[in-house]
């Protein structure tokens, strides 16, 4: 008789669906190989709504050719407490409606523990892609949501093995932590030629490694007015050698608004101040830069892959595998300006790409999950 697993998989916020495409992609392979044998994978999948706006969501599904949604939740922002508990609430739902056998969630936003949370409790079996990673910083609220997340999973598939450490010190079984590489660099390998090809810095009026990429948005660099007017003040200093591209996170936006830091025709006249972008015209942006400046996780990661040098404008990392084998350095608000004339006279370290970071994350995720079914 024909076998039928059943997957929920979720995404809520920017950062999922670069993690979620390949799965889906690779589902449909699973499927058409072995589609006279017995095992069926049916999925449906379920957008939180964490995020909503068109850039921020909708342009990642056209780029990434992620088909619409089963279900949309649309909880939209809130404070953590009510976003979280509107998820949750709307999710368990889904989960009676559909009674899926396995949920599966990605990287560590407020939706990934929602989700998590609830299908725990429902008894409906929880896999946690990029489980693992550690800031060891509890004021950044994805820690909480990696930490609770990482508790309940029945599966952790891990980047890297510092992600095994951590979660092995935290009492998770052995059993339960599958290694399997990074998910977000099967993404960015299927779909790099296809970004280099629109060469969008040309669009931007730029040259190829003649500009800073820069990407800003947590709530640490962004909710203070004093650390966001030092930022700008370095960004517009630098930008007089180098042309900055700074697309602006709606959070980021919202902050240089109400603390009246938005453009200074003085100060960032070489600066290109834009709106959120896609996902190819991001990865093209980032490819030809001569060097990334961010707090974001998944940057950090992209551009130790493409051996661009990045600065984090962070205490810490949950990815510290990008520093000690990749291109990523940390910065603080007292280095930064330092740090940016640093880069862009050249100095930067060297990095290699780190084991797993292959393309095949996704195929070694579905296979692990049939093994864990005996399918
Ligand atoms: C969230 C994630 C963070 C991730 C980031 C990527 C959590 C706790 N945080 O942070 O880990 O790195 O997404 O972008 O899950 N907004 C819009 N339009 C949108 C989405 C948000 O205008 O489509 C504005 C709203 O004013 C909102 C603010 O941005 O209040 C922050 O959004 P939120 O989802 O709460 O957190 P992020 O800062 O985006």
């Amino acid at each position: 008789m024909k076998k039928y697993l059943k997957l929920i998989l979720i995404v809520g916020a920017r950062p999922n669906f670069m993690k979620i495409a390949p799965i889906i992609s690779e589902i449909h392979k699973h499927n058409k190989l072995h589609r006279s044998s017995d095992i069926h994978i049916d999925h449906i999948l379920v957008h939180t709504g964490q995020h909503y706006d068109l850039q921020m969501s909708d342009a990642f599904f056209q780029d990434l050719n992620i088909p619409a949604p089963n279900f949309n939740l649309e909880v939209g922002s809130a404070s953590h407490a009510v976003q979280t508990a509107e998820i949750m609430v709307r999710f368990e739902n889904i989960c009676l409606q559909e009674r899926p056998d396995w949920i599966i969630v990605v990287g560590d936003v407020n939706s990934t523990m929602a989700c998590t949370l609830v299908a725990s409790k429902l008894a409906i079996k929880v896999a946690h892609i990029e489980a693992g990673l550690r800031s060891f910083d509890r004021s950044m609220p994805e820690e909480i949501n990696r930490i609770i997340t990482d508790a309940l999973a029945d599966l952790l598939f891990t980047p890297s093995e510092d992600a095994d450490q951590n979660l092995l010190r935290e009492g998770i079984p052995k059993a339960k932590i599958k290694r399997v590489g990074n998910i977000m660099i099967d993404t960015l390998m299927s779909h790099i030629e296809k970004a280099r090809h629109r060469k969008i810095h040309d669009q931007f009026g730029v040259k190829e490694t003649n500009y800073i990429f820069v990407t800003l948005h947590r709530p640490s660099n962004v909710d203070n007015k004093s650390s966001l007017s030092i930022i700008m003040n370095h960004l517009g200093s630098i930008s007089k050698r180098i042309p900055v591209i700074f697309p602006v996170h709606p959070r980021t936006s919202k902050n240089l608004s109400e603390f009246g830091l938005s453009k200074n025709p003085d100060t960032h006249q070489n600066m290109i101040i834009c709106e959120p972008l896609g996902y190819l015209d991001t990865l093209g942006l980032v490819d030809k830069a001569r060097f990334v400046l961010t707090d974001s996780g998944g940057l950090q990661e992209e551009t130790t892959f493409l051996n661009i040098p990045c600065l984090t404008l962070r205490p810490n990392t949950e990815r510290p595998i990008t520093i000690t084998q990749g291109t990523n350095q940390l910065a603080s608000l007292e280095t930064l300006d330092h740090d940016l004339i640093s880069l862009a006279n050249g100095n930067h370290k060297s990095g290699n790409i780190p084991a797993l970071w292959d393309g095949q994350t996704a195929k070694r995720i579905i296979a692990t999950l049939c093994a864990e079914l005996g399918i």
